[in-house]
């Protein structure tokens, strides 16, 4: 028997990064029999166990609802603060006994309630190459400076602003002709296939992290 891998996804807003996890499982590409890419490589069963979302009306809720993932969907201004927020999350992690949290557009900066516990567990997809163009808005950022090359990074998280050890990066050309919506479509393209990749990486035990620095095996 192939042991769950259980994973958790934060995310605040669209949410298209949580369908290609999710569609990534459902096509067997994260999970079933045809997660094998060589036979010494052992099944993957990776189970997106819970969606944490703070705004109720972003749409990943209603894909969460289609999918038939469980959602904790919490308004934050009705916590005294954001430590006794994240105190409800971390137990509900700790309860399903995720083995990764993946950040996916989660808009909030989080604390050492999280940050402490879940370290080397904990996962951020960002829009440039860090650590280039931190922060909101990168993609635009990364145009408005007037790089040719962004991209895309995945990382732990530590606690600060879009920092943290990288795990992977893949770059995207800036063309005279794009626009911030054609250059953010090509980024999300990335994205989608990014993200269920480190997933799965993890999920084998292949990517270690030695201080500031991972080794992807
Ligand atoms: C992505 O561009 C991700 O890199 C950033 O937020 C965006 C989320 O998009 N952190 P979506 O909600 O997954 O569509």
């Amino acid at each position: 028997m192939t042991k769950p891998f259980r994973i958790a996804v934060f995310a605040s807003g669209s949410g298209s990064n949580f369908q290609a996890i999710a569609d990534a499982v459902n096509a067997g590409r994260l999970a079933g029999d045809s997660v094998t890419s060589s036979s010494m490589q052992p099944r993957l069963d990776v189970r997106i166990e819970l969606l944490v979302c703070d705004r109720p009306k972003a749409q990943v809720v209603e894909r969460a609802r289609q999918l038939g993932v469980p959602a904790f969907v919490f308004r934050p201004k009705d916590y005294a603060d954001r430590e006794a927020y994240e105190k409800e999350i971390l137990e509900r992690l700790q309860a399903l006994e995720i083995d990764l949290v993946v950040m996916a557009g989660y808009m909030r900066l989080i604390t050492n309630v999280l940050v402490e516990p879940l370290y080397g567990r904990l996962i951020n997809i960002h829009p440039s190459l860090l650590p280039s163009f931190p922060g909101l808005d990168a993609i635009k950022q990364a145009m408005d400076y007037g790089v040719k090359t962004t991209g895309v990074t995945v990382h732990y998280v530590d606690g600060g602003m879009d920092t943290g050890p990288i795990i992977a990066q893949r770059s995207v050309e800036i063309t005279p002709q794009d626009t911030e919506e054609s250059l953010a479509a090509r980024i999300h393209e990335i994205e989608h296939v990014l993200l269920p990749q480190v997933i799965e990486r993890i999920a084998r035990g292949q990517v270690q992290l030695q201080g500031n620095i991972t080794i992807t095996s």
